[in-house]
Parts: structure tokens; sequence; C-alpha cells
């Protein structure tokens, strides 16, 4: 097992009032059936490549040198690319890297996802060009905050060492096709990669999007397709995937949303390098179900931080809230706390116990308060927290999401709402002095 989901606190019978009766979480589990259905179905005609992707080896085989090249010529790597094109590599490089740089001498990798100024002047005086690559993602070529990153980036690296230099540091990943940041790139000879077509930004994660970061910096790509594919499996294949995770997952989600309206889903990881998960879930979720009215906000809260910063909200505000903890089983793990420095009587429950210790306290401490607070608690428990680890838990959140989207009546895959954002900015842009 990769990951425990455990649902029994969602309950009336265990958190009161603000919980699911039977009946209402059984409805929606019935109705994720032919969902279900639906997936398997593009699953076999091909007409959905995420669900493809798990079981894929020959293009991660094609990325190897490409990885390799960027790992062993830079100090630093900088992705730009935004949204989706991002927070996926974002995730995954978090396994490497919790920030104090890369663990297993690989380069240091820094994606830049918006475009403050002040932020690229920094990385000019900062970074040695010499020793940098830079990965653009964009699958639409179009967007203006990642078309304006890049060809910042191309000037100075043309300034240095002319169109060689931009070949040699530059790579571009987008979809096949006409668009703006191909035809750039094509122009300048610079290497393309092809973004696919069918797989969105937010589903992208395990695609080149991703993964091509994650092999950078010396992560298993195949591990974490491996555990994806284990994912998807017990959710198509299984002996009824009404009962698999993303389909339990993705009932009591809407469960809450529609019988109980509450209309907030916060994901809280106590784990540093879930982190970015936690960011990534928030985009996957907003972006993929909020159409037509519909849609519950997802928050994204981190364990120990926040309960120095939201619990009170959270356990005395109102009851808008479904919770959903992901902790690791770290007892008996990390630093001994020194017993010759813990002389305090007040600080006496410190002794003997280690890092690990006091994390496990905490989670399970917040856990039991949010109950006895009547709030509705999802647990996900995992035993350890590697590249199969985190490729299951991207494929459960992807299809919880997916199928929830099915459940709502929604398309998961769209976002035609922020299309009138982007307009007005190029109008803006166009009109300015
Ligand atoms: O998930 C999505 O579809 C979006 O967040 C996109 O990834 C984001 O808008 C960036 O788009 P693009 O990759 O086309 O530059």
């Amino acid at each position: 097992m990769l990951y425990r989901q455990i649902i029994q606190n969602c309950f009336e019978s265990h958190v009161g009032k603000h919980g699911l009766t039977d009946g209402e979480f059984r409805e929606l589990r019935e109705r994720t059936g032919p969902v279900i259905d639906g997936l398997k179905q593009v699953h076999e005609s091909g007409e959905l490549p995420l669900l493809r992707l798990p079981e894929s080896h020959a293009d991660l085989d094609e990325l190897k040198p490409i990885a390799d090249r960027f790992r062993n010529s830079f100090d630093d790597v900088v992705v730009l690319g935004t949204g989706g094109s991002s927070l996926g590599g974002q995730t995954l490089y978090s396994l490497a890297d919790s920030g104090f740089g890369p663990r297993k001498g690989g380069p240091n990798i820094h994606f830049l996802d918006n475009v403050d100024p002040d932020t690229f002047e920094l990385l000019f005086e900062q970074l040695d060009l010499t020793r940098t690559g830079f990965i653009v993602i964009s699958k639409s070529g179009s967007t203006a905050e990642t078309v304006a990153q890049f060809i910042a980036c191309l000037d100075r690296l043309m300034t240095l060492g002319g169109r060689d230099s931009a070949s040699k540091h530059a790579l571009v990943i987008t979809e096949p096709g006409r668009n703006p940041l191909r035809s750039l790139a094509n122009r300048l000879s610079l290497p393309v990669l092809d973004h696919h077509e069918n797989i969105g930004g937010r589903y992208s994660a395990l695609s080149v999007v991703g993964l091509l970061p994650a092999m950078i910096a010396g992560l298993d790509a195949y591990g974490v397709r491996a555990g994806a594919k284990a994912v998807l499996d017990a959710t198509l294949f299984g002996p009824d995937p009404r009962e698999s995770e993303a389909a339990v997952g993705a009932a009591i989600q809407i469960a809450f949303l529609k019988k109980k309206g509450i209309p907030n889903t916060v994901l809280m990881p106590y784990v540093d390098r879930l982190s970015n998960f936690g960011l990534w879930f928030q985009q996957l979720w907003a972006e993929s179900l909020g159409k037509d009215g519909s849609g519950s906000t997802p928050i994204r809260a981190m364990g120990t931080r926040d309960q120095h910063s939201q619990m009170q909200l959270y356990l005395d505000g109102p009851r808008d809230k479904l919770f959903t903890l992901m902790t690791l089983d770290v007892q008996g793990q990390g630093r001994l706390i020194s017993n010759a420095l813990v002389k305090e009587q007040e600080l006496a429950y410190l002794q003997r116990r280690r890092m690990g210790d006091l994390l496990e306290s905490e989670q399970r401490a917040t856990a039991e308060t949010l109950v006895n607070n009547g709030c509705p608690l999802r647990l996900f428990q995992l035993d350890r927290l590697d590249e199969e680890v985190m490729g299951a838990l991207l494929m459960h959140f992807m299809l919880e999401t997916i199928i929830s989207a099915g459940l709502l009546g929604v398309d998961a895959f769209d976002q035609p709402a922020v299309e009138e954002g982007k307009v007005l900015t190029r109008q803006f842009l166009s009109e300015m002095g």
C-alpha cells in the first residue's frame, strides 16, 4: 500500500452534525461508477493520454540523455513557466531539495513562475549564466508571462555568448504546430521538445513537463510512473472501481460540497517535501472544478506551521471546511533532542524524544482536536515518501479531481474564465504610453 486514506472522521457518527450520513456518502460513491466507466473507455481508446503515461517508458528513455546533459553541464537550471507548466515540476523537485540545495549532486533548480522584474535582476546578478541552463515550458506557447520571461533570459544569454550560447543553454517545451514560442525557437535554432497536445498543464506532472526537471534533479522518473500506475490500475481495473481510493475521495469531497454545503477543502500536509504538493493540488482543484457556479475552494495549509496561524479559525470559525491531513510515520526518527541541554522542568516532555516524535505528536494532536471540535477530517497516512509514493499521490489527486468533475457535471480540462484576463492584459500592454 503506497498510502492509506482514512475517512471515518468524515461521518456524523464521529464528528456530529457537520459530518456525512452513510446514505449521503453512498449516494455519491454509487455515482462514481458511471464516471469511472467513462474513464475506462477513454483509457482504452487513448483519448485521454494522461491515462496512458504511467505505462510508458520509451519517452523517459529518450529524455535521459537530455536530463544528463543539463545535470552535468550546469550548476543552475532555471525553469520558466507558470501554472501547470511549473507546479508539477516544483512538486517533484521538492523530493530532491527541501530548500537547502540539491541532495544528489545535481544542479540547483529554480522555478520562476512570476514576472516580478526585481526577481529577474537578482537572477542575472547572482547566477553565473555561463553555467546556467534554461528550460522554458508553455503548452500553448503564447502565455505572456512565460514568453516575456524567456525573452529576458535569451537576451542576456545572447549578449554574453551569441546565438550559439542560446542554443546550448536553452531548451523549449511546447506543443507541436504553430505558436509564438515555437516560432521564436525555430528562428533562433533552439532545441525544442514536444509538449503532449492533449495533456493540459495541470495534468502534466507525469509528462516531460514534470519529469524532465525531476530527472535533472537525479530523481527516479520510472518510480514516479510506477506509483501512478498502481493507483490508476486500482481505480480502473480493481474489483469494484467505486471502492477505489480515488472514487472514495471524490465521493467524500462532492458529498461535503453538495450535501453539506461545505464550500472549502483544506489540504494540510505535515511533510515539508509535500509543501509544493499543496500548491499543485490547489491549482488542479480550482482550475478544474471552479465552473458554472460550481466547485469548492482549495486551501493549502502546512503542518505544523499553520497550527500557529490558521488553526484558531479552523477550530472556532465558520464550519465551512473539509480537512485533509497528510501525515508521514516519523515516530522515532530524526535528531535526538539533547538531554544535556534540556534541564528546565517545563521542557521535561522533550527529554529522550526525537524531532520525529514531536512531529508525530503534533499531527496526531491536530487530527484529534479537529475531530473533537466536530470538524470533518480525512487522513492520508504515508509510511514513506519517495518517487513511487509521490507518483501515487499525484495520480490519486488527478483522478479524484477528474471524477469529482464528472460528479459535478463540469469539464475538468478547460479554463474558459481565465481567458478574459489574458485578453485584457494584452490590451493594457498595447495601450501603455
Ligand atoms: O493548467 C493549466 O492549463 C494552466 O495552469 C496552464 O498550465 C497555464 O496557464 C500555463 O499555460 P501554458 O503552458 O500554455 O503557458
